[in-house]
């Protein structure tokens, strides 16, 4: 009779033990999940609250472009096209970076629009209403002649144009860009890089002035420092290779 009680003991025991590893392990396993959701909402939140360069020229009601943005993201309407330009201009290398990155995820070919007139330092003055930028961004006819062309635009089925932003638009070399060239039959896509502003009238803009009709996508915009995997994820959502 002893013998039974302290076997039904013994399983008791077990049982109880098994249930209390169970437990355990739903708690280890929750708050793995809760930890990895966190991590991910925490480095969301550092992205969103980075502050910007305040180098804005005239005060900025933009919202970064990537949260608002879609292009990019899964369209597959170029899938196949590999013919692809990646065309910028770069007045202090910022837009160059995000631009090689491009070409280089993108195995594009890469154009530089270079100002027959290089812009010196006092050109790009902001604060100083007579500097050569300033003056230009105030007259929408101004077309700061380039130096080269694109050989055989129409080889390109899509062509990724970069900027910086100025007075929340686009430089005025880059009109003199779209409207050197015929764009029927291409995709443009828009980028650019900002202390701030965000793409939306740099691209509302060019569209305007831009010849053949092309299939548009205003693209987004870039921080200075952006990592090339992020500008890689962007072009990736395009499906271009
Ligand atoms: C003349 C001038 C005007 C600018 N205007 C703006 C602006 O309106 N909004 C903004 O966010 N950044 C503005 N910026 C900052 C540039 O957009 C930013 O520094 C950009 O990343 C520079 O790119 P880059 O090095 O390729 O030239 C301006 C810069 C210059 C030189």
């Amino acid at each position: 009779m002893k013998n039974i009680a302290v076997i039904l003991l013994i399983v008791l025991m077990s049982v109880s033990f098994a249930a209390c590893g169970d437990s355990s392990q739903e708690k280890n396993d929750s708050s793995t999940l809760k930890e990895a959701g966190e991590t991910k909402v925490s480095k969301q939140e550092s992205e969103d609250s980075k502050t910007q360069k305040p180098v804005s020229a005239t005060e900025s009601t933009s919202v970064p472009d990537e949260a608002e943005n879609p292009d990019g993201g899964g369209e597959n309407e170029n899938a196949g096209a590999t013919n692809v330009l990646v065309a910028y201009f770069s007045a202090t290398n910022t837009t160059k970076g995000v631009a090689e990155y491009m070409a280089d995820g993108l195995r594009a070919d890469l154009y530089e629009i270079v100002p027959q007139e290089p812009y010196t330092d006092d050109d790009l003055d902001y604060n100083d209403d007579n500097s050569r930028s300033t003056m230009e961004m105030n007259d929408p006819a101004v077309r700061p002649a380039i130096s080269g062309s694109v050989d055989n635009m129409d080889q390109y089925d899509v062509v990724f144009i970069g900027f910086p932003i100025w007075w929340e638009t686009a430089p005025r070399i880059i009109d003199t860009f779209i409207e050197s060239y015929d764009f029927s039959g291409t995709t443009v896509i828009t980028f650019c890089t900002s202390g701030s502003s965000g793409i939306g009238p740099a691209s509302s803009n060019l569209k305007k002035l831009c010849k053949g009709n092309p299939t548009w996508k205003r693209g987004r915009r870039f921080d200075g420092d952006v990592s090339q995997s992020t500008v890689n994820k962007w072009v990736d959502g395009f499906r271009l290779k």
